[in-house]
């Protein structure tokens, strides 16, 4: 069964605003973001993963979002670089737990904006990753040649989608759910050239974070969706565990970022 790390929300919140779901004007809730999260962190051990945990810092509020700090690939891990300046103090935490799990870590140059899973997701054994607001396309290249593994670039387009796990979520090797507005033609050329099945969502789903779902084999953690949505997924095979996560949403999140799978398989 699968391992993440996770941060719980001691010092979570909207403290500045990086992407359109954050308003200064519009803070979360803190004792409901701590009981959303709660909930989120006992179904996933109820459904048999292991929760490793960051310890949260005072004055890091987007610290809960351990998608974006690296990339683990076996037993290494490429290291995010923050886009903005008010997350980059997040980078030697994840640094130092990394390496005290015995990690081996990976760098990208100094200028190059890479942030780990939220920008980047493997699907069976291709890494589909993402540009244009967060990660530089360069980090593709470098991600590419560092593994040896073949990198599907994709252009973000709409900035309500400005990571990856916003718009794209892998459901097994074969089947993923995304939201076809958030990609340039290009990209969904590319994506849909795979030859894989790809569900597509209707814009109030992909608004609700639909995309940003947690996998754990056929069970599938995220925000309540449409009807039609989970009736695709449980034709599929697959079990919905709807948990209400609107405090994250505030800072532009849901159930998948706030989780890092530390055990995606060496290919
Ligand atoms: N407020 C955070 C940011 O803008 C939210 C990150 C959400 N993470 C994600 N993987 N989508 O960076």
């Amino acid at each position: 069964m699968r391992r993440l790390l996770l941060c719980a929300p001691r010092f979570y919140g909207v403290e500045y605003e990086i992407n359109p779901w954050m308003k200064l004007s519009r803070r979360p809730d803190l004792a409901c973001a701590l009981r959303q999260w709660e909930a989120l962190r006992q179904a996933l051990t109820r459904l048999g993963a292991t929760i490793e945990l960051l310890e949260p810092q005072q004055g890091l509020p987007d610290l809960v979002f351990t998608a974006n700090g690296a990339l683990v690939r076996g037993e290494e891990a490429i290291l995010s670089r923050f886009r903005h300046l008010e997350r980059q103090g997040e980078e030697p935490l994840f640094r130092r737990w990394f390496a005290a799990k015995g990690f081996r870590l990976l760098t990208l140059p100094q200028d190059i904006a890479f942030e780990g899973e939220g920008d980047a997701l493997f699907w069976g054994g291709d890494l589909i990753a993402a540009y244009g607001f967060r990660s530089h396309i360069r980090s593709h290249r470098l991600i590419s040649e560092i593994w040896s593994i073949p990198v599907v670039s994709l252009a973000l387009v709409d900035q309500r989608f400005y990571h990856l796990d916003t718009c794209f979520c892998p459901l097994d090797e074969h089947r993923a759910l995304y939201y076809p507005p958030a990609f340039d033609a290009y990209s969904l050329a590319a994506l849909r050239g795979l030859g894989k099945e790809l569900i597509a969502l209707d814009e109030a789903d992909a608004v609700a974070f639909a995309c940003n779902a947690v996998v754990l084999g056929k069970d599938v953690l995220m925000q309540p969706c449409s009807r039609r949505l989970e009736e695709k997924l449980r034709q599929r095979g697959f079990r919905l565990h709807l948990l209400p996560l609107g405090e994250y949403l505030k800072a532009g999140g849901s159930a998948k970022c706030l989780g890092l799978y530390l055990d995606n398989p060496v290919f």
